[in-house]
């Protein structure tokens, strides 16, 4: 079976983290968003990732190279002159697909989250029997999404909307489908949206089927989503593979740290941190509900919480970090200021306090 993940796009939205790397490669729980994705499609039998791209192709592969003998998952890449949107890819990836052509293949956006309970949306899709499947998921602001209604018995779906401007319903597109290689002839080979094109008009001809998402989901493609996204897996973490979390008297809710990591006396870590390889914390640092990449030093007595702090920086002695704020790699905060809420670009060194969100280029 074969998967397309949309890798497309400039992630604008997780600037500045994406000025140093495409954001499917940006680490998510210590791991890169992309290979909780490469994983999951493995497990269930899926041979070959095609990985639509329009942007910084080169960086993907070669870090993909390295992965796809570990995986044993051949990875292509499918590039786009042009951004094709979501469904175009697929127009462009058509010959691939049709190697296959009885067997239907997953897509994936590539900035979510979830348990990917893909062996059951096999089940599904081959229960119904029509054209395409889709998981969806119950949101409380479904405004952002593509809503879904669907017929709550069978699960075919009667309306697609992507982002509603009035209410429709608060299931939503969970950006994980299984498609027949059939719904290629619908496709053109131009800019085309699965959500705005396709999916109304297969649900419209009663092809289209959904199957509710079991477990935690979450769109990770802004920073305050992403420390959500971190916060749902974590707790997904606890329920299901407890031994991979921290555990010690310094330590309070889920916190999740790589091997390398070395913690000074006295630090306090959680809830909702996780702390990447090659990090130093100095003593009596403060971390809750933030991620920090590889190689961040924190000095003694620091505070970061509810931040993203990128690959190597430094954050100087009883400095506070806090409300989403976003640092680029490289960056380096003196001592004892106070940063609320700012993206920082990238190789910066900052040396007053930021008082209020705002980005510092
Ligand atoms: N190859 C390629 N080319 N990929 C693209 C392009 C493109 O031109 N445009 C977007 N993508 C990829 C993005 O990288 C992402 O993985 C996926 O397609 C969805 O695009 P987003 O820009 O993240 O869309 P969204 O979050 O506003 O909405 C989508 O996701 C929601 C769930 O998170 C829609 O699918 C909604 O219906 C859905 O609810
Ligand atoms: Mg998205």
């Amino acid at each position: 079976m074969k998967a397309v993940i949309l890798v497309g796009g400039f992630g604008t939205r997780m600037r500045p983290l994406t000025l140093s790397k495409p954001k499917p490669l940006v680490e998510f729980a210590n791991k890169p968003m992309i290979l909780h994705q490469i994983e999951a499609l493995k497990a269930v039998g899926v041979n070959e990732v095609i990985l639509a791209i329009n942007y910084q192709p080169q960086v993907m592969l070669s870090f993909l190279e390295e992965h796809e003998l570990k995986l044993g998952v051949k990875i292509t890449c499918s590039q786009e002159i042009e951004a094709l949107g979501t469904a175009g890819p697929l127009a462009l990836a058509r010959e691939k697909l049709l190697e296959e052509p009885d067997k239907p293949f997953f897509v994936l956006n590539s900035d979510i989250t979830c348990e990917y309970p893909l062996k059951e949306m096999i089940e599904f899709h081959k229960t119904h029997g029509e054209e395409a499947s889709i998981m969806v998921t119950q949101v409380d602001e479904p405004s952002k999404y593509g809503v879904v209604v669907l017929d709550e018995d069978t699960g075919r779906v009667k309306k697609f909307v992507e982002k509603p401007t009035v209410f429709v319903g608060n299931k939503i597109n969970a950006g994980i489908y299984i498609l027949n290689t059939t719904i290629l002839n619908q496709i053109p080979l131009q800019p085309t949206s699965l959500e705005r094109d396709i999916f109304p008009l297969i649900a419209n001809e009663g092809k289209l089927h959904a199957m509710v998402l079991r477990g935690f989901w979450m769109d990770i493609g802004h920073p305050k989503d992403y420390l959500t996204g971190v916060t749902l897996y974590l707790d997904h973490l606890w329920r299901n593979f407890p031994s991979a979390l921290a555990k010690g008297p310094n330590i309070i809710g889920n916190v999740l740290i790589d091997k390398t990591a070395e913690i000074g006396e006295g630090c306090l870590l959680g809830p909702d941190v996780v702390v990447g390889p090659d990090c130093v914390l100095q003593s009596g640092v403060r971390l809750s509900r933030c991620t920090l990449m590889k190689g961040v030093r924190v000095n003694s007595s620091a505070h970061v919480s509810g931040s993203i702090i990128g690959w190597h920086c430094t954050i100087g002695q009883s400095a506070q970090v806090t409300s989403i704020a976003v640092l680029g790699e490289d960056v380096h905060v003196s001592d004892t200021l106070y940063l609320n809420g700012v993206a920082v670009l990238p190789h910066k060194e900052i040396r007053s306090h930021y008082t209020k969100p705002e980005i510092v280029m």
